[in-house]
């Protein structure tokens, strides 16, 4: 067997070999092959990316039919049951797991980098009353660039990885701060005696107690679901992260990207529509008309389906198993009963079979968020908090990657050409 493909151009008559390395073909080969020695090469049109790879990776490897997601090589299962948010933040970025030292000395930056610039606190005061915290985390993530000027020194080791630790150790008290503006609360600093989760929870939470003391459960259950959000290989923002990082600007601009990225409901917003969608069901009773609902294509079932996993994402089982920890501390959500219920039926019907829908991460999710008592605007903050180190290990690999370049597609371009310019003067006379 040859790992190539022989492509005949018709135009031409002519053939070519293209070589295929890992299973895929370099664009670049294609753009030898022309309809003449002047014409543009051969190109390759790809709306959102669907059948292209753009880098190579050692991060994350999912394989959506068999529903396995690994970080490192190690399953997300064992990381989930085993790991700490924190350690999985070592894994992602370092490549390996931490000895004990090293765990010791990430956990004392991480912890130590917790507070910002109290400049940062005045202009976050300075946002509308209901400004979202989405909103809010993007642009002081972003602001955050102006307070280390320094963190453009990309092609600096020691640099890149102060920026790492200072994005990771901030982005709970950003995200904290986001939810306590629309409270209209003060701004809780963060306690370095606290564990990363339990930290976030106190500045989310605290009022006039001297100490914060999260039930553990409640803890583990969010240091969970920030492990499962941790990395997620090519998704739309860390593909916003990679094209904005690879014009080489500070890592604070580029995961404010990422950021943007994930703020769009296409991507992480669907666990709310989940809850909408539970609400509008209302009762166990009226779940066989929903579906059929769904069957007709009048509906859709949120939190149902993905474009990788066509199996069990194997994030949804985990956050299955958090739900019912969660739920024991803050009483159970009737809306789980519905979700139950919803699950079984569909995962019995050969509508769904067929087209190998199963629940996704988001079909639990927001249900947890909800007893945690975060207003749904809160859930994508969560979220960007726990993809930041795999947003920040994906940079990290692109600043290091000899076959990056500016991310810079082509277009086919459909509009006028050399028209004439009148101008506005003899146009409107
Ligand atoms: N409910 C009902 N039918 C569905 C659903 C669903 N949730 N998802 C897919 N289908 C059907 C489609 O109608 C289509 O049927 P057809 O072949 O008869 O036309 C078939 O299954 C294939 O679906 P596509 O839309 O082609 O799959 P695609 O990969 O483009 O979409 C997506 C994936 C967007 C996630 C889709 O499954 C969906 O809309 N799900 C609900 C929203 C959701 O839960 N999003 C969260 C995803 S996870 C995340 O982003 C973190």
């Amino acid at each position: 067997m040859t790992d190539s493909l022989t492509v005949r151009d018709n135009r031409t008559g002519q053939e070519y070999d293209v070589p295929i390395t890992d299973g895929t073909i370099k664009a670049a080969d294609l753009g030898k092959i022309k309809s003449g020695e002047d014409a543009p090469g051969l190109a390759v049109y790809d709306p959102g990316f669907v059948n292209t790879a753009s880098c190579r990776s050692s991060v994350t490897y999912i394989d959506g039919d068999e529903g396995i997601l690994e970080y490192r090589g190690y399953p997300i299962e064992q990381l989930a049951e085993k790991s700490n948010f924190l350690e999985v933040a070592y894994l992602l970025i370092h490549g390996s797991l931490p000895d004990k030292a090293q765990y010791d000395a990430w956990v004392h930056e991480i912890t130590y980098h917790t507070f910002v610039h109290e400049n940062v606190k005045t202009f976050m005061q300075g946002f509308r009353y209901d400004a979202h915290p989405m909103g809010m985390l993007m642009a002081s993530v972003g602001a955050l660039s102006t307070f280390y000027p320094d963190a453009r020194n990309i092609s600096d080791a020691d640099n890149r990885h102060m920026q790492i630790v200072r994005m990771i150790a901030k982005m709970p008290t950003l995200g904290a701060w986001s939810f306590r503006h629309a409270q209209g609360k003060p701004y809780v600093y963060p306690d370095n005696d606290l564990g990363y989760t339990a930290n976030f929870l106190s500045m989310l939470f605290k009022m006039s107690e001297s100490k914060y003391d999260a039930d553990e459960r409640l803890v583990k259950a969010l240091d969970v679901l920030f492990i499962l959000h941790a990395d997620h290989e090519q998704n739309a923002s860390t593909n916003a992260v990679r094209s904005v990082g690879s014009t080489q600007v500070d890592p604070y601009s580029a995961v404010s990207a990422g950021v943007g990225a994930l703020f769009g409901p296409l991507h992480g917003g669907a666990n709310e529509a989940v809850l909408r969608m539970l609400r509008r069901i209302g009762s166990k009773e009226n779940i066989p008309a929903f579906i059929e609902g769904v069957k007709n294509g009048n509906e859709r079932l949120m939190g149902f389906g993905h474009r990788v996993y066509k199996n069990y994402d194997p994030r949804a089982r985990i956050i299955k198993k958090a739900a019912t920890d969660v739920f024991e501390v803050t009483g159970t959500n009737p809306l789980l009963d519905i979700a139950l219920e919803l699950e079984k039926i569909a995962l019995e019907d050969e509508y769904f079979v067929k087209r190998k829908l199963y629940p996704n991460v988001d079909f639990y999710s927001g249900l947890i968020y909800e007893a945690f008592q975060f207003p749904p605007e809160m859930f994508t903050v969560l979220f960007a908090i726990g993809r930041t180190p795999g947003w920040l290990a994906q940079w990290l690999e692109l600043t290091q990657d000899k076959e990056q370049k500016i991310a810079r597609p082509k277009q086919i371009y459909t509009g006028d050409r050399g028209l004439t310019f009148t101008p506005a003067s003899e146009r409107w006379a």
